[in-house]
């Protein structure tokens, strides 16, 4: 079956066509990080509004790519929650009726199950069962996977995700929006040990996290210092790799307990966080050292698959509607959404 995927949870407009016997044929992205740069974060009526715009533009321009019409299409797949209310709907209401105008069905896929599938786009899939870490904007979540739709939470924030914690800290250095890929950068110039920042819930036993104490930590060290010129600017980038250091080793440690309580060796990271290179170092010597039979081993999504993208909606689209399941005619989108409440696939 061939599928066209449409992401529109946030601020990309993401469109991809997969074929289950041959995999992804294109995919194309339109970011709107200009539209939004100049608020200093996501406003959500200009993300409905420009959504609106691209939408049949990309869906044209990815089914060129992708070397097909419209008529070959065996389904169309779009992002129906968690996410913003009115950006969901556009990219919704858009793929509904593209697939009532062709006469095929339309499934609302969860952009965390994207997520979590997206290193099936790359050669080699995890095998089940493994733990996830979901790791983006939104959201920050520990996942044990036994199958498609087979989830069970272990942990989560309690309170901001992971790459909110980075977007904020960004902001207040003083870097555009969203600052977690530009406050890595930074980092890789500064020393974490001469900032050192607290490891929040790493003394508690559980999967949960915390990561707003932590923005607030460098906020407090920020306004603390007291420098200008040369100065100043080193005191950031230790500030940057001290505020990264502790994120890391916060999702490092907890990983490692996950994999150990449920006693598997492979670990899959995902979501924008997880474009972060000091993160992935350290979660591969983690799943390196945690599998029960020696040599476990991470897998992630490629660089371009980490943040939002239309590809991971139309992989998770293909493999339920190939499955049998379907939306009906009415659109319902879900803004909030339990990853645990989707059902399973077989
Ligand atoms: O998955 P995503 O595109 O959107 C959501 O579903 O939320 O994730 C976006 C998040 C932003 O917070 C962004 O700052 C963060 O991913 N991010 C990074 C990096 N690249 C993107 N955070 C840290 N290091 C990076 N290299
Ligand atoms: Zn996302």
């Amino acid at each position: 079956m061939i599928v066209l995927g449409c992401e529109t949870s946030c601020d990309e407009t993401g469109l991809a066509v997969y074929a289950t016997a041959r995999g992804l044929l294109a995919d194309v992205l339109h970011s709107q990080v200009d539209l939004h740069a100049l608020y200093g974060g996501v406003v959500p009526e200009l993300a409905s509004r420009d959504h609106v715009r691209r939408l049949v533009p990309l869906a044209r321009q990815v089914l060129a790519g992708a070397g097909i019409d419209a008529g070959e299409l065996g389904g169309v797949a779009y992002t129906a929650g968690p996410g913003l209310a009115g950006a969901l709907m556009s990219g919704a209401l858009a793929a509904r009726a593209l697939a009532w105008a062709l006469d095929v069905p339309a499934l609302g896929v969860h952009h965390m199950e994207g997520h979590l599938l997206s290193p099936m786009l790359e050669p080699e899939a995890p095998p089940f069962p493994f733990v996830c870490l979901l790791v983006s904007g939104g959201h920050t979540q520990l996942v044990r996977v036994d199958g498609i739709g087979r989830y069970r939470l272990l942990g989560q924030s309690i309170d901001d995700a992971a790459g909110e914690a980075f977007d904020k800290t960004a902001k207040m250095l003083g870097l555009p929006y969203p600052g977690g890929a530009a406050l890595s950068r930074l980092a890789a110039g500064g020393d974490a040990a001469a900032v050192p920042m607290p490891r929040p819930m790493l003394d508690r036993s559980g999967l949960d996290m915390s990561f707003s104490g932590l923005k607030t930590a460098a906020i407090t060290r920020f306004r603390a210092f007291d420098a200008h010129g040369e100065e100043r600017e080193r005191f950031i980038a230790d500030l940057a790799a001290g505020f990264e250091a502790a994120i890391v080793e916060v999702l490092a440690e907890k990983c490692r307990r996950a994999l150990d309580q449920e006693g598997v060796g492979t670990l899959v990271v995902a979501g924008g966080v997880s474009a972060n290179a000091r993160l992935r170092a350290a979660l591969e010597s983690v799943a390196a050292g945690s599998a029960p039979s020696g040599g476990g081993r991470l897998y992630c999504p490629r660089l371009a698959f980490c943040t939002d993208n239309g590809a991971m909606i139309a992989l998770a689209g293909a493999l339920r509607l190939e499955a049998g399941m379907r939306t009906g005619l009415d659109v319902t989108i879900r803004p909030r959404w339990p990853l645990a409440e989707l059902a399973p696939l077989d």
